[in-house]
């Protein structure tokens, strides 16, 4: 919409927030949120400090509802702090407001600070734009994917953050998406897969679920990087293209 701001602006907004978001996956989102007109509604599972959110908040149209879901418990936080650490989320929380303050978008956001299951009473109505950045582990990921995908209308965006990079997410999308007659995978940036629900014929079923398991290779490849890091054999993980310290997402 030509109200809002250019997308460079957008990315420098968010360039001191800190979060798991690469400069295209923040296109993606941009991309998909500015599609969206007054009474849409966007949500976001897994808002952290608010980097993913400024960005949609930032990109989406006045009167396009915004929703973000997180319980701020310092649980499923980042890599490898998957345990619930009040201090932690409490801490996260302060900065998210800061962040959302910061970037003018606090009042437009509705903030539900709970685990997304024991949130789906509280979002009425059809999602136009889903996003799925919370718990990665294979259980509460699906139930993501599963349980807020079906509120998704038809023709409406489902991105699922480190898919093909998570062992419990792409597990979750193996067993949910991969022969889903009602998702279409659209491809990722990075990471980040898009999907649109869509009814799809036996044959669309069969190419969409080729083109899903075409992304396993790059999903093994990110697995190893993850172990390499772990074991602090940095070297090799050059070898694999990947430079950075950070897990690939
Ligand atoms: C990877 S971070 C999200 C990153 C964020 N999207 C960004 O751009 O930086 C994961 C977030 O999910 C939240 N979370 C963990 N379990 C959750 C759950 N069951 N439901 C919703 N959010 C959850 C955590 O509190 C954390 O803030």
């Amino acid at each position: 919409m030509s109200d809002r701001p250019a997308f460079a602006e957008i990315l420098a907004s968010v360039a001191e927030v800190e979060g798991w978001m690469t400069d295209d996956q923040a296109r993606r989102l941009h991309d998909r949120a500015i599609e969206l007109g007054p009474g849409a509604r966007i949500v976001e599972i897994g808002s952290f400090r608010g980097r993913s959110l400024i960005v949609l908040a930032h990109s989406a149209a006045d009167g396009v509802e915004i929703v973000s879901i997180d319980p701020h418990a310092g649980n499923d936080r980042g890599p490898q702090e998957i345990v619930a650490d009040q201090d932690r989320g409490d801490d996260d929380h302060t900065v998210y407001r800061t962040n959302l303050e910061a970037a003018g978008v606090l009042e437009r956001i509705v903030h539900i600070r709970k685990m997304s299951d024991a949130a789906l009473d509280d979002v009425d109505g059809e999602i136009d734009l889903l996003y799925i950045d919370g718990a990665h582990r294979f259980g509460p990921a699906r139930a993501d994917i599963v349980d807020w995908g079906a509120r998704v209308g038809g023709g409406g965006t489902m991105l699922i953050h480190d898919s093909f990079s998570s062992i419990g997410v792409t597990l979750a999308l193996l067993t949910s998406m991969f022969a889903s007659g009602e998702w279409r995978y659209l491809g990722r940036a990075g990471s980040m897969a898009e999907y649109c629900r869509e009814h799809l014929g036996a044959g669309e079923r069969l190419l969409n679920a080729v083109r899903q398991v075409s992304q396993l290779p790059w999903f093994v490849r990110n697995v190893v990087i993850k172990v390499l890091l772990t074991a602090r054999l940095f070297p090799l993980t050059r070898l694999l293209g990947h430079r950075s310290r950070d897990w690939p997402y």
